[in-house]
């Protein structure tokens, strides 16, 4: 498989997760009380295989060597997703901390809600650049060997990163919470 399609799949698991994210976050809205142990797996979920994992293999991987080959950093679109990136940190951070204050019996749904959203909608843009914009300049700068080394450095980045067989358990929750809140 080529680095940028395995980037891409992980797009999909991570836009079906905003999708219950933002479900959730509909029925905080109109009052419901939310499930706060399916919040935790959520922000865990945006924490380690979202930031950690995939934006780790873009930061340290593919945009290394992205630049190599000629795609520019600073003023370009490398710094532009580099950005995105620190900001998304930045509401991960906030949705961890009102999800703080909701376990202590505080109300904390309106600070999560508003971090959540910000998230979503940074994220939805983000992916749609990446997709569309940059990973396309990747794919017709980067040679078939190159992508396999790419592709090979993600593997070992994820086996060091989040360990053997925490990815899949990360796609059975996208499968449990999907069914869950977005069937029907
Ligand atoms: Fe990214
Ligand atoms: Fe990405």
């Amino acid at each position: 498989m080529n680095a940028t399609d395995q980037l891409r799949a992980e797009h999909e698991g991570i836009l079906t997760m905003l999708q219950i994210l933002e479900r959730i976050c509909e029925q905080m809205n109109s009052g419901k009380r939310a499930n706060l142990d399916h919040l935790d797996q959520i922000v865990e979920f945006l924490q380690v295989f979202a930031d950690k994992c995939h934006h780790g293999k873009e930061e340290d991987i593919l945009f290394p060597a992205l630049e190599k080959v000629g795609i520019p950093r600073e003023g370009g679109p490398i710094g532009v997703m580099l950005s995105d990136h620190e900001q998304g940190r930045k509401y991960i951070r906030a949705m961890g901390e009102a999800l703080e204050e909701l376990k202590e019996g505080r109300d904390g749904s309106g600070e999560f809600v508003r971090a959540a959203s910000g998230y979503i909608e940074l994220l939805r843009s983000h992916i749609m650049k990446e997709n569309n914009v940059l990973f396309v300049m990747g794919e017709r700068n980067l040679s078939q060997e190159e992508q396999t080394r790419l592709f090979d450095s993600f593997e070992i980045m994820e086996q060091e990163k989040i360990g053997v067989g925490r990815h899949e358990a990360f796609h059975r929750l996208i499968d449990e919470l999907s069914s869950e809140y977005l069937s029907g």
